[in-house]
């Protein structure tokens, strides 16, 4: 079995490459390390790397036919909300039109591939009232990047329905734990948290703190991913979360005890285009056998203790 993973470098796809080594797969990654970063693979000598931009169709269309993968994990993105407000044409070619011209690619040369998973977001739902998200639930897309990530699902369920493609979209929630690259301004904000209490910093709070999320510990996201890879299922959508709805100032106070710190914090505006709550229906995911292992405080327990770790290595 092979695999190709985009955006194998980043934080979620790093972690799915380890997964699938330790399964015996045999996994090529592209990555344009623009957020990402090779050491986060632990298995990097297994595993084939390309340095390279999803948008060079020429070299993505080259490296189908040469590598000819199983399984096709699309996780490359420019993943900030925030950062797509400010960027939303070049965060659209990425977010969308590269998972396009790889599913055109597909259909063109009919390339047999056994499960091709777009990394959606539950950025999708938006602001409607109905809570929690089940993926039948209405959507409305508030963001460039949630516009992208919802049209590049119907993109890739319509290629399956109409041209036999064994496709499936997952929609994350609030991913976090190790890996996650705090260097941005739009990172996300467990990583953000955690280089501020690491290091002393000010924490830049948009809003009031009672937006909520549904903030999921990256391990059980793996689990997901892997009982989807294993499963049947094509032509569908999965919610992946822990399903507990969190507000922002909860998890700071958590992480403070946790940390054993008290952060600094700033306060600002609101961000634009943001949802203001946020929390999973995962039943459809139970179904395929999921459980949440990580409840938030040992999740941020565990990802805290890591960075406690590898500064001390550093030093
Ligand atoms: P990340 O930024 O750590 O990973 C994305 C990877 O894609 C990075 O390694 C980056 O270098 C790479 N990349 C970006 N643009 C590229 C390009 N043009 N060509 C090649 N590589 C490129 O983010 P992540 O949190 O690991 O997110 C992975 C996927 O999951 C993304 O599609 C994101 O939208 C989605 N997602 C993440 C979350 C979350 O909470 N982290 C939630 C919902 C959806
Ligand atoms: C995150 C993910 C996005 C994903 C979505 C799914 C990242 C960068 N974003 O977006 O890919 O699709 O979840 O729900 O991984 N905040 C602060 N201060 C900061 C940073 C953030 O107050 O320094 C606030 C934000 O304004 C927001 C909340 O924290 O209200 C969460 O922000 P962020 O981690 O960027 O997550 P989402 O926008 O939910």
């Amino acid at each position: 079995m092979k695999a190709l993973v985009t955006g194998g470098a980043g934080f979620i796809g790093s972690h799915l490459v380890d997964h699938l080594v330790s399964q015996g797969v045999n996994v090529v990654v592209v990555d344009n390390l623009s957020m990402g970063d090779l050491h986060n693979i632990k298995h990097q000598g297994e595993v084939t790397i390309y340095i390279e931009d999803v948008r060079n169709e020429k070299f993505m269309q080259q490296l189908l036919q040469e590598e000819r993968p199983d399984y096709i994990y699309f996780l490359a993105a420019v993943a900030s909300v925030a950062d797509s407000i400010e960027r939303p044409a070049e965060t659209h070619s990425v977010n969308q039109t590269a998972v396009f011209n790889m599913l055109e690619y597909l259909r063109k040369a009919e390339l047999p591939i056994k499960k091709f998973l777009f990394t959606s977001s539950a950025a999708v739902y938006g602001n409607l009232p109905e809570l929690p998200k089940t993926e039948g639930s209405r959507v409305d897309p508030l963001s460039p990047y949630a516009i992208d990530k919802y049209a590049t699902e119907r993109f890739v369920l319509a290629y399956g329905d109409l041209y036999d493609l064994p496709t499936v979209c997952v929609r994350f929630f609030n991913v976090y734990g190790p890996g996650q690259n705090p260097s941005s301004p739009y990172s996300g904000v467990l990583s953000i948290l955690t280089d501020c209490l690491q290091n002393n910093k000010l924490f830049t709070l948009y809003g009031d703190g009672k937006q909520t999320r549904d903030f999921v510990y990256v391990e059980d996201v793996i689990q997901a991913l892997w009982l989807i890879t294993k499963s049947k299922t094509s032509h569908e959508v999965f919610n992946i979360a822990n399903g507990n709805e969190t507000s922002l100032n909860s998890i700071i106070k958590m992480y403070e005890m946790v940390a054993g710190s008290k952060l600094k914090i700033k306060v600002s505006h609101g961000r634009e285009g943001e949802v203001k709550r946020s929390v999973a229906n995962i039943g459809k995911l139970v179904k395929l056998g999921y459980t949440a292992k990580w409840s938030l405080e040992a999740g941020l327990s565990k990802y805290w203790e890591g960075t406690q770790q590898s500064e001390a290595s550093r030093n």
